[in-house]
């Protein structure tokens, strides 16, 4: 069984990546920064962080932010429940000085190599992250992604425009990032640089070879491109939409429910989160009925069995477990299929404790567990007059719908015998 989501596995050396977004983005016009624009629905500054945790070995993440956009992170990450992004830190007036702040900011995580990537390069790929890294562990001192320039270049004189001559295009590369180091090398040269104000480096590259380090390039990708303009924004958003319709995204809707019985104790786990009560909940893990619902409806959207398939009660490992990790489980295990979550509902069925009380901090655990905005999901509760067992107080019961938005599979067409 692979193990749940919230586990990165372990790497010999500790990465850390730096994302720089503490820009103005003056050039993609005024207004909200670029990096906090959406394309395709998603905010470019959240595609890139998400583009980062997608890389394993990548073992934390710190953004870097302007002064006054702590608001609009806030709202970027909204359910971003992996450990390893680590609060944001303040960036500076200029990339140079934002990048600084960043080492600066790592100096507890202490890593072996740090990455240095543009919040404004949402589209890198775990692939030119890996190789970035690859290059450090092999031995280089710094590295940046880059790809060979493809168009003929021109130089001319930018007052009149004639060309004055072409420029051999044989050995020219446009860098991109990340761009890699080990963490203590471009600690040194950015403190050296700042303390003899040199402070017009375009680059940490730049910082790096003014160090006096040889830098080698390692593959980008042409997709990988820094969003600059408006027309970048516009077109990229149009493009991810119809990229969105090609792909023939389908809804499907799944249900859930699930039982617990009382026992002797002085407190429930439900939806995550601990609540005081004159009894305890029965079962092989910490019997958080809520999220044994939730899990059940997230499997079903893909067919994928249930929680009792993928974690089963004989196994001892899941005594007493926290059942965040199943729910978490089931959740990676459809963004493996390419889906995301639509909305999660989920009812309570019992006379005591009350639910009200702790509906919205459930809400929140459930959120998180999720990786989904608290806006996608909904808890609520209701007694049932009473009647049957949760009305005479045995146990609780909890109905989930899971509704998620999935990349279509054709359908197999019907056997010919069985058309008839
Ligand atoms: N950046 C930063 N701190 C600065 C300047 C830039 O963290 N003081 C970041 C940007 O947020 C961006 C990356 O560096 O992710 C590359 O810079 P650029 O594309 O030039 O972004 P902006 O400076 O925001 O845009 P502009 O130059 O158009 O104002
Ligand atoms: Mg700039």
């Amino acid at each position: 069984m692979t193990s749940p989501a919230s586990f990165p596995p372990g790497a010999a050396d500790r990465v850390a990546m730096l994302i720089v977004a503490a820009g103005k983005g003056l050039r993609a016009g005024g207004g909200l920064p670029k990096q906090y624009r959406k394309i395709g629905g998603t905010p470019v500054l959240r595609r890139t962080i998400e583009a980062a945790l997608a890389c394993e070995r990548v073992s934390c993440v710190v953004v870097l932010i302007g002064e006054d956009d702590g608001t609009h992170y806030a709202d970027c990450i909204a359910g971003l429940a992996d450990p390893r992004l680590r609060p944001p830190a303040t960036g500076g007036d200029t990339r140079q000085q934002t990048v600084l702040n960043g080492l600066r900011a790592l100096d507890d995580f202490a890593p072996d190599i740090v990455l240095v990537h543009d919040g404004a390069r949402p589209f890198v790929s775990a692939k030119v992250i890996a190789a970035s890294i690859d290059a450090i562990v092999t031995g280089h001192r710094a590295a940046i992604a880059a790809i060979p320039v493809s168009d003929t270049l021109k130089r001319a004189d930018g007052e009149s425009g004639a060309i004055l001559g072409t420029v051999e295009r044989s050995g020219l590369y446009a860098a991109q990032t990340p761009q890699a180091f080990r963490y203590s090398d471009i600690l040194a040269a950015h403190e050296r640089a700042a303390s003899e104000g040199l402070a017009s480096f375009t680059d940490d590259a730049a910082v790096a070879e003014w160090a006096g380090h040889t830098v080698v390039l390692t593959p980008g990708e042409t997709g990988n491109i820094k969003i600059t303009t408006a027309e970048d924004l516009r077109r990229l958003d149009s493009e991810s939409a119809t990229r969105e319709q090609r792909m023939d995204m389908e809804t499907r809707v799944a249900t859930a429910y699930d039982v617990h019985a009382f026992e002797a104790g002085s407190g429930v786990i439900l939806g995550g989160i601990p609540i005081p009560h004159d009894r305890a909940l029965k079962g092989h893990s910490d019997a958080d009925v809520v999220l044994h619902a939730l899990t059940d409806a997230v499997l079903a959207t893909i067919c994928d069995g249930d929680i009792g398939h993928h974690f089963p009660p004989s196994d001892p490992q899941w005594r007493g477990a926290p059942s965040d990790q199943f729910l978490a489980y089931a959740v990676d295990r459809l963004r493996q299929r390419g889906g995301r979550i639509s909305h999660l509902d989920v009812t309570i069925v019992c006379e005591r404790p009350k639910i009200g009380p702790h509906r919205e901090t459930m809400r929140a655990r459930i959120a998180e567990i999720c990786g989904t905005p608290l806006h996608r999901v909904s808890v609520k509760a209701t007694t049932s007059e009473r009647l049957g067992f949760t009305g005479r107080e045995e146990g609780i019961a909890a109905l989930a719908t899971a509704t998620v938005r999935l990349p279509a599979e054709d359908d197999e067409l019907p056997a010919q015998g069985a058309r008839a």
